[in-house]
C-alpha cells in the first residue's frame, strides 16, 4: 500500500500532535504511532511546563536559569525565542481544553505555579501531578476532530525514504517519507509526503534503569542517523534523581515537584546530604543531585536513598500529588507517613537530530521536534520542565517552513515498494531479548552517571560486536517491532558512546573521571556526528 499526504508525522506525543494540529490547517497529515495513540513519554509527564506566567517572574530569569543549567552549551538566541514564545503556546494548550491547576489568591483565580530544581522562581504550570495526561488527552481529542489528520495506531516507522538524484547530490539528500510496518498485519507500507516530521521522543530504554515508557527506543534519532542526518550532543543523558526503588515499580518517577514543595533527600539513617553538594540543596540542578546520590550509594553500598516529605500536611500531599500518593501506596509506601526509597534513572536525552530554529534537519524536507531533536535549548543539561515547553514552541515554529512546502507542488520521485528479499520468519527471537538486555546493562554500567575512558572503550568494543550481530539478523529475518527497536537502541547507544568518547572534559550531564574539569578553551561547543 502507498499512502500520500502533505505531511508524515511520526509520533503522537506532545510534539507530533501539536505539529499535526497546526499543519492540518494547510495540508493533509498522516500521523503514525507505534503503539496505542496515547502511549508516549508525554502521557507520563508529572511536573509540568515551565512558562513565565506570573508578575513575580520574568523572561530574563527563565533565560538565565536555562542557560545556567545548560553549562555553557545552550544557544542563547534559541533560549530567548523559546522562553518568550512559551506563555502563548501554553495558553494555546488551555484553549484546546487542557485544564491546569489553579489557586485563589485574594478572591482572584490564578494558575498554581510549581517549583523544580534549578528554577529561581515558581513557574511550572501543572495539572496536579498528571500534567502530561491532561495535555495528551486534550491534544488527541482535538486531533481526532480534525478531518485533515489520519491517525495510524500500531504502525512503526522502519526507515526514512531518502533520495539523492544526481542533481540533488550537490545539496544533499531529500526525504520523501518512510517505510512503515503495520504491526497487526505484518505488512510494510510506503508513506510518502512533502515533509516528514520525526516526533518519536527519547531513548531512555537504552539504559537498564529508566523513567521512560517502553516506546522510548530512540527510533527517530536512529532513522535520521541511518539516513545521514547530523546528530548532536548525544553524551548528555539526564538521569532523574528520584525514581521509586521497588522491584515491581518499573519506570515509576517521583516528580521533582515533591522536592519543589519541600521534600528532602536523606540517607538510610535519616541524614540529609544535599547541603554537602550544592547551596540549592535538594533543588540543585538534576545532574548535581543525581551525581550526589550516585556518590552516596557507591560510598555506603546502599541500594537507595530516601525522599522525605512527611513534615508536610498529609491533606496537602494528597491534594497536590494524588497520583504519586496512590501509586506509592500500591507499592506499600504511605508518603505522608514515611520516606520513599528512590534511585536515579535515565530520564531525558538532551542530544538528538540537529535542527535549526525552524525544526529543519540537515536533510531536506526532514524535520525533528520534541525530545528527538537537538535544538540548542538545553545545552549540556536540561532545566526541569523545559522539554514540554520546547516541544510546543518548536511544533509551532516548524509549521512556518512546513506551510511553504505544502503550498508548492512537489514531484515526489517513484519510490520502490518495500522488498523482503529472501527474509524468513525468525525462530531465534531469544537473540533479540539477549541483545536488548546486554546493551542496556553495559550502557548503565559503563556509560552511566560517572564515566571513564576505560569504561567507554569497553562499551565501544561491545557495541561494535553487537551491531554486527544485530545487522546480520536484520537482513536475514522478516522485520518485527522488537527487532526494529533493538536495532535502534544499538544505533543510539553507539552514538552516545562516540560522543562521550569525543568530549574530553566534564560538563553538565557528561562526567568523565579521567577529565573531571570543564575545558572551555577546547570544548565549549556541540559534539556533532
Ligand atoms: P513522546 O511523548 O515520547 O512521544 C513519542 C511518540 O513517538 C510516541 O507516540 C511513540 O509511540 C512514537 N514513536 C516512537 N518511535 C516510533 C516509530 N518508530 N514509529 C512510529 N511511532 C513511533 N518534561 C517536562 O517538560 N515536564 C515534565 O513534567 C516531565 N515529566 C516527565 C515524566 C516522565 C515519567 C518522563 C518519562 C518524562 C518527563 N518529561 C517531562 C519529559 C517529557 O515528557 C518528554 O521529553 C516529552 O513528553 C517528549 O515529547 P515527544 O512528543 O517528543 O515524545
Ligand atoms: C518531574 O516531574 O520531575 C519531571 C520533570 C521533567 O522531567 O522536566
Amino acid at each position: 500500500m502507498e499512502v500520500k499526504s502533505d505531511f508524515l508525522v511520526i509520533g503522537s506525543g506532545i510534539a507530533g500532535l501539536s505539529f499535526a494540529l497546526k499543519a492540518a490547517k494547510f495540508g493533509t497529515v498522516s500521523l503514525v504511532t507505534k503503539r496505542e495513540e496515547r502511549e508516549s513519554a508525554t502521557f507520563y509527564a508529572q511536573g509540568g511546563i515551565a512558562s513565565v506566567l506570573s508578575a513575580e517572574d520574568s523572561f530574563e530569569a527563565h533565560i538565565k536559569d536555562t542557560i545556567k543549567a545548560g553549562a555553557g552549551l545552550c544557544h542563547p538566541a534559541i533560549v530567548e525565542m523559546v522562553v518568550k514564545d512559551g506563555p502563548s503556546r501554553t495558553l494555546e494548550l488551555m484553549e484546546l481544553g487542557a485544564h491546569f491547576t489553579k489557586r485563589v489568591v485574594n478572591n482572584v483565580e490564578e494558575l498554581d505555579l510549581g517549583k523544580e530544581g534549578g528554577h529561581s522562581k515558581r513557574r511550572i504550570v501543572h495539572a496536579k501531578d498528571m500534567t502530561g495526561q491532561e495535555i495528551e488527552e486534550a491534544l488527541l481529542k482535538a486531533a481526532k476532530a480534525e478531518k485533515n489528520i489520519t491517525i495510524y495506531e500500531n504502525h512503526i516507522a522502519i526507515d526514512l525514504i531518502t533520495h539523492s538524484k544526481f542533481v540533488e547530490k550537490l545539496n544533499g539528500d531529500t526525504c520523501w517519507g518512510a517505510y512503515i510496518l503495520n504491526k497487526k498485519s505484518g505488512d510494510v507500507h510506503t508513506f510518502l509526503a512533502k515533509g516528514t516530521i520525526l516526533a518519536t521522543g527519547g531513548a531512555g530504554k537504552v539504559y537498564l534503569f529508566t523513567s521512560n515508557p517502553d516506546i522510548a527506543t530512540g527510533d527517530g534519532i536512529a532513522m535520521a542517523r541511518r539516513a545521514g542526518a547530523s546528530i548532536a550532543n548525544m553524551e548528555f543523558i539526564q538521569f532523574h534523581p528520584t525514581c521509586l526503588y521497588h522491584s515491581k515499580a518499573k519506570s515509576f518517577l517521583i516528580s521533582e515537584a515533591v522536592r519543589g514543595e519541600g521534600g528532602i533527600l536523606r540517607l538510610k539513617d535519616g541524614t540529609p546530604f544535599m547541603a554537602n553538594y550544592h547551596p540549592m540543596k535538594d533543588l540543585a540542578p538534576r545532574d548535581i543531585v543525581a551525581r550526589a546520590i550516585d556518590f552516596e550509594l557507591k560510598k555506603s553500598g546502599a541500594d537507595c536513598v530516601y525522599l522525605d516529605i512527611t513534615h508536610k500536611d498529609p491533606a496537602f500531599i494528597k491534594t497536590r500529588f494524588p497520583n504519586l500518593y496512590e501509586k506509592c501506596l500500591c507499592f506499600g509506601f504511605d508518603m505522608t507517613k514515611e520516606p520513599i526509597p528512590v534511585v536515579p534513572a535515565a530520564h531525558y536525552i538532551c542530544g538528538g537530530v540537529l535542527t535549526n530554529d525552524c525544526g529543519e534537519s540537515s536533510i531536506k524536507r526532514l524535520f525533528a521536534i520534541g525530545e528527538t531533536a537537538c535544538t540548542g535549548l538545553h545545552g549540556a543539561n536540561r532545566l526541569a520542565s523545559n522539554s514540554l515547553l520546547e516541544a510546543i514552541v518548536f511544533a509551532n515554529r516548524t509549521c512556518i517552513k512546513a506551510k511553504e512546502l505544502a503550498a508548492k507542488d512537489a514531484a515526489i520521485p517513484g519510490i520502490p515498494a518495500w522488498q523482503t528479499g529472501g527474509a524468513v520468519n525468525s525462530d531465534e527471537a531469544v537473540i533479540i531479548s539477549q541483545n536488548w538486555d546486554e546493551v542496556r546493562r553495559f550502557m548503565w554500567n559503563y556509560v552511566g552517571i560517572a564515566r571513564s575512558n576505560k569504561r567507554l572503550d569497553r562499551a565501544h568494543r561491545r557495541i561494535e560486536n553487537l551491531k554486527a550481530e544485530i545487522n546480520e539478523y536484520y537482513w536475514n529475518f522478516t522485520v518485527t517491532s522488537d527487532l526494529l527497536e533493538l536495532r535502534n537502541i544499538a544505533t543510539v547507544a553507539e552514538l552516545i558512546i562516540k560522543c562521550a568518547m569525543m568530549r574530553k572534559e566534564s560538563r553538565g550531564l557528561h562526567y568523565n573521571i579521567d577529565y573531571p574539569e570543564t575545558d572551555d578553551k577546547n570544548w565549549k561547543r556541540d559534539t556533532i556526528i
